[in-house]
């Protein structure tokens, strides 16, 4: 039986003076997306990566390359991280004064857009975008780190929108990122998630990076 969602490895968690190596192995051990969390220290606290990381990756993996800009005016970098070899660009919409356009922009570099909202942000936000992206990503915790604890409250927002994109007539994928391990694994599911972002239940995992991805898909029957 092929696997109910597709798991996004967030590098964010990786060991960096080995990332190549630990991509290849996210690779072999069934890893579906790499997730990339571009932070800009201005829209959220941290700075983390960039365009030269997606270069990289895009070098030694064919896995879509799925770029999260958690940064302020996302439309000055959408072409570098086209360019860099990104498949999928999410922006937040608050970052997005003239959202529909970022969204064309992104789709006009060829690459997938997709938007996303934060925890206390409503469902209804993303409602009239929905006929433009590809995606819908709903932040389970706050952006800005990894390693944090799930919110369990944005789930009922994760079956709004389950509900807002079976009413869409074209395929939209529904992501989830932040706190996914194997016990939030099936409440997301359950809530109609369909691509779930990982990194430190992947790359922290005791026993090594294929044993954290076989336990997320192991939390599903
Ligand atoms: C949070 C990032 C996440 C983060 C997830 O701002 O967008 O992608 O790396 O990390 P974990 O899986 O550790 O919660
Ligand atoms: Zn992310």
């Amino acid at each position: 039986m092929p696997s109910p969602f597709r798991i996004a490895t967030s590098i964010l968690a990786a060991d960096f003076t080995r990332l190549g190596e630990q991509i290849t192995e996210a690779e072999a051990a069934g890893a579906d997306w790499i997730h990339v969390d571009v932070m800009d220290g201005v829209f959220v606290p941290t700075i983390t990566l960039g365009v030269p990381i997606v270069q990289a990756a895009r070098r030694v993996t064919r896995l879509p390359l799925d770029v999260h800009l958690m940064i302020v005016n996302p439309e000055r970098h959408i072409q570098d991280f086209a360019d860099a070899g990104a498949d999928r660009i999410t922006v937040h919409v608050e970052t997005c004064p003239h959202l529909h356009r970022t969204v064309q922009q992104i789709r006009d570099a060829g690459v997938k857009p997709s938007v996303t909202l934060n925890p206390h942000m409503p469902a209804v936000i993303v409602e009239d975008i929905l006929p433009f992206v590809d995606m819908v990503l709903v932040m389970t915790v706050n952006p800005g780190y990894g390693g944090q604890t799930f919110i369990p409250e944005v789930l009922a927002k994760v079956r709004r929108i389950h509900d807002m994109i079976a009413a869409q007539d074209h395929p939209i994928a529904l992501e989830v990122d932040g706190g996914i391990d194997h016990t939030t694994t099936p409440l997301v599911v359950a809530a109609g998630a369909d691509v779930l972002v990982a990194g430190t239940a992947i790359f922290h995992a005791p026993d090594g990076i294929a044993a954290g991805i076989k336990a997320l898909r192991d939390a599903v029957p």
